[in-house]
């Protein structure tokens, strides 16, 4: 985010919060809970969406340094192996052995390696996903090339600090998949240099859309937030923009930004006076605070279930020593528990909805006119799920 867009965000919080206004949508929207629920519908995203788009899956300070690694599985399961190699390219690969297709890492785990033993014979691959060599390979497989062996590999790209990758192994990942304003905002917080303070994984029993929907709207913060978020944000206000197929920034002013009208615009800072959401859907949401950021990983599980995956970015150490210090660790703590409180107020609310739609007692939801980033959600999901009559009923 430059300058000159940070200023304009603010003047338009201001004058939004001066007449008691948020950015909205012309007017509200229903939807049926089937895109909730239905395996139909589920099975129609895995083609149309998780399998068929580009997808953000890390950022890359997740693997700053050669032989950095992390694994995690996309959508069905799909086992993903992302290593930063010797040449500070980051690459994807398979989870899987070539051999009889052992699993390489523990799902979840993350480190640093020169090399990838497999736990069942030994086959051992590089971090460019060559194997390098195997137990007795002569002996056993001198009718097998060895060069046609490396770790199945997907396109991968590393565009402004955040990780791409083709789930469809026959496509490529754009050059200029990331739209400019996020790759400026990206730098705005300065993503490429954070450092991963600690990771939380787990399940949580809603859909997917249902999570990401809690993240891009601020009607709930009085309500649902009211002890953790509310005393520190100016209500129901929010504005957004998005470029591209799913990608927004979201600016939810806090009350500091009140004081902006009295500051010189030099004083002003987004960073302060507000959280910054960028969301790259469907499997990423980022959320700023002043100082930290978090990484919200998403991965669909089933119609009902979503795999969650918490990340603390923060600054590396203030003094330039390795590890952070004890002041630092501690706010580092606070804040890592903070956000999953918070974070766990919106994942209880999702349960229940997901297993009020699961009942069918209520068929339909809406969003109001001020909960406009989800229409605006829906309005580009629709086209990359090419929903139509047809297939709205078929799914149904
Ligand atoms: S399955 Fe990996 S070495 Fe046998
Ligand atoms: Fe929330």
């Amino acid at each position: 985010m430059d300058r000159q867009t940070e200023i304009r965000l603010i003047k338009q919080a201001l004058e939004l919060k001066a007449r008691g206004e948020t950015q909205y949508h012309e007017s509200t929207q229903t939807h049926a809970t089937d895109r909730y629920i239905s395996a139909a519908w589920f099975e129609r995203e895995n083609e149309m969406l998780f399998q068929r788009q580009p997808i953000a899956l890390a950022a890359g300070a997740e693997i700053p340094n050669p032989g950095d690694y992390l694994s995690l599985e996309w959508v069905k399961g799909v086992p993903l192996l992302l290593v930063r190699g010797e040449d500070q390219q980051v690459r994807v690969f398979a989870n899987a052995c070539r051999h009889r297709n052992a699993r390489l890492v523990a799902t979840g785990e993350s480190g640093c390696r020169k090399r990838f033993v497999c736990p069942y014979h030994a086959w051992t691959y590089d971090t460019r996903g060559n194997l390098a060599g195997a137990p007795d390979f002569e002996r056993g497989f001198a009718d097998l090339d060895q060069q046609k062996l490396g770790l199945v590999e997907f396109h991968c790209r590393e565009l402004g600090g955040m990780v791409f990758f083709h789930p469809d192994r026959t496509a490529e990942v754009p050059e200029d998949l990331l739209a400019p304003e996020m790759a400026s905002g990206f730098d705005y917080l300065k993503l490429a240099t954070q450092r991963v303070y600690k990771r939380r994984s787990y399940v949580i029993k809603a859909n997917w859309k249902i999570l990401l929907e809690g993240g891009i709207e601020a009607y709930h913060f009085n309500v649902a937030h009211k002890n953790t978020l509310a005393p520190f944000f100016l209500g129901n206000i929010s504005t957004w923009e998005s470029w591209g197929d799913l990608q927004m920034r979201m600016i939810l002013p806090k009350k500091p930004m009140l004081e902006a009208a009295e500051l010189p615009e030099q004083a002003w800072d987004m960073r302060k006076m507000a959280n910054i959401i960028f969301t790259l859907t469907p499997a990423v949401l980022l959320l700023a605070q002043p100082d930290n950021i978090s990484l919200i990983r998403m991965v669909p599980l089933s119609a009902g279930e979503t795999r969650i995956e918490e990340v603390l970015l923060v600054d590396p150490p203030q003094s330039g020593a390795e590890q952070w210090s004890e002041q630092e660790l501690t706010i580092h703590e606070t804040n890592h528990n903070l956000v999953h409180k918070i974070l766990m107020e919106d994942w209880v609310l999702g349960e229940t909805i997901q297993a009020n739609m699961a009942s069918g007692v209520v068929d339909e939801i809406h969003f109001g006119r001020f909960e406009s980033a989800l229409t605006w959600f829906h309005e580009q999901y629709a086209r990359l799920m090419a929903l139509d009559d047809g297939v709205i009923a078929r799914l149904a």
